[in-house]
């Protein structure tokens, strides 16, 4: 079956282009790097903060994009181990913005029977936004749809120290036998162990890195980028990143 979509608008060049998708191939799980913000502010001579929050409210739109579409699994970069390194007044705002963002969505959230879950160090966040963000998944636990994995100060290398730390505890207590790590294993010890690896992932503002995000996940996972900046990313560019996949070979491999 074919999902027909409207003429697609690329964002600077009004460039139309008919995208069709394929119901049975949308990728389960789409991760995104969410990057762009503070450059969109630059450019309208606004202060970063704003960017931020324009990023925040295209949050919502692509969401709900990609539960129309039938993915079952999106994860969205929003605050890596690396970004405590900004200003402190950046970085109290971002704290700040999952409860917004909660806040103003949940309730759509909640209608659309999106489940919140969260990947990366949550201890160490502010107490308040643990708290928004506690309320939300104890909200949208029992929720069927859409899993919407928020990556909140989380880093790869972080979260591969950990399942070392983690295996290794468990081997010195003999509730594990070195021999026996293997791949699947390790993939357990990861935040991701309940939803696995991403087919696609996205990263906007045309910087072509992972930034430390999902570096084992990532192993045989198809790569889009685009230049436009996060809060200029459109549900038809999304689209238009799904179409791409569908057109891609995936090998892992093989011939
Ligand atoms: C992405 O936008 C959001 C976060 C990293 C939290 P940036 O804030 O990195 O925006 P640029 O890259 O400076 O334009
Ligand atoms: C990656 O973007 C992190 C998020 C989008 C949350 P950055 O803007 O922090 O990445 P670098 O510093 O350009 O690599
Ligand atoms: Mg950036």
């Amino acid at each position: 079956m074919q999902i027909k979509l409207p003429f697609l608008k690329t964002n600077k060049k009004a460039t139309k282009e008919n995208i069709t998708l394929h119901r049975e191939n949308i990728p389960g799980h789409v991760a995104i790097i969410m990057d762009g913000n503070g450059r969109w502010a630059n450019k309208r001579g606004l202060p970063r903060v704003a960017g931020h929050k324009e990023g925040m409210s295209n949050v919502k739109k692509i969401v709900s994009a990609a539960s129309n579409l039938g993915v079952k699994v999106l994860t969205l970069y929003a605050f890596s181990t690396e970004n405590w390194r900004r200003p402190k007044t950046e970085v109290d705002y971002l704290m700040k913005l999952p409860m917004e963002f909660l806040n103003t969505y949940l309730p759509e959230l909640i209608e659309k029977n999106v489940k919140v879950q969260t990947i990366g160090d949550f201890l160490a966040l502010p107490e308040h936004t643990r708290k928004a963000v506690q309320h939300a998944k104890d909200k949208t636990a029992e929720n069927s749809g859409l899993v919407l994995n928020i990556a909140l100060n989380y880093g790869s290398r972080d979260e591969i120290i950990r399942a070392m730390k983690a295996m290794t505890g468990e081997i010195v207590n003999g509730q594990l036998e070195a021999d026996d790590i293997d791949e699947d294993l390790f993939s357990r010890y990861l935040f991701t162990d309940d939803i696995g690896d991403p087919d696609l992932l996205i990263r906007t503002s045309g910087e072509q890195r992972l930034s430390n995000f999902l570096l084992w996940q990532s192993a045989y996972t198809e790569f889009w980028f685009t230049d436009v900046l996060w809060p200029d990313f459109s549900e038809q560019l999304f689209e238009k990143a799904l179409s791409d996949y569908q057109q891609r070979k995936r090998r892992y491999g093989g011939i």
